[in-house]
């Protein structure tokens, strides 16, 4: 995945594209590559967990970016303080990302955290939930990852998951979803599936 063509003095090393860590890596290589490690085995961890009767609110999404990042970045689980874009997109100015996302997570337990919702109308609600939060953005980095994990935590309790091994695809959808939602909403036809007993 490309990273965002930005240089912020907050969040990077001096002169540099790599983000200031608790390892003092600053070698974007390396950096990328511990992340990876370090993310995928709290990713593990997590996955391990029992989260059906936990409130899947605003708070606990928080909870999750530190969970997954705490080890590498000290911003994890805090909202960005700066821009950013990534291609052409711009995502939420960042003294908005706190009232977008209680307005957000306010919105997604009216709906019961989608509980309810079936088949075409359950597609609807994730494309539209999915692409809401990516255009937020509410974190430097790893917006992809705890979306990503949220909505697999969400999912369990109705015994599905979303199947991300063709990423283009993912990707390409998620790219196109601020602007027009198709080929997001055809991925999660195509990908959405039963966890096998
Ligand atoms: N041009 C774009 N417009 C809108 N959303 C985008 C664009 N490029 C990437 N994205 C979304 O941003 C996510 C990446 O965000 P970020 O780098 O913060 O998280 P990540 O966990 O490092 O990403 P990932 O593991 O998905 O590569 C992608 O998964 C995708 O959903
Ligand atoms: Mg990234």
């Amino acid at each position: 995945m490309k990273d965002y063509s930005l240089k912020d003095n907050y969040y990077c090393y001096k002169d540099s594209f790599v983000l200031k860590n608790k390892l003092d890596i600053k070698d974007k290589k390396i950096l990328d590559l511990v992340e990876k490690i370090i993310t995928e085995s709290n990713i593990l961890l997590l996955q391990s967990k029992n989260f059906d009767k936990k409130e899947l609110n605003y708070d606990f999404f928080m909870w999750l970016h530190k969970y997954i990042f705490g080890d590498i970045y000290s911003w994890a689980g805090k909202l960005r303080v700066v821009d950013l874009t990534k291609g052409e997109f711009k995502f939420a100015h960042y003294s908005y990302l706190d009232n977008l996302m209680s307005d957000y997570f306010e919105s997604l337990k009216e709906e019961n955290y989608l509980i309810d919702y079936e088949n075409d109308e359950l597609i609807e609600k994730l494309t539209y939930y999915i692409t809401e939060l990516n255009i937020i953005h509410p974190f430097r980095e790893g917006n992809g990852r705890v979306i990503r994990e949220y909505f697999r935590i969400l999912l369990k309790r109705k015994n599905l998951y979303i199947d991300y091994s063709n990423k283009e695809k993912y990707l390409e959808g998620m790219i196109e979803s601020p602007y027009k939602t198709d080929k997001l909403k055809e991925f999660l036809n195509d990908n959405l599936k039963n966890i096998e007993q």
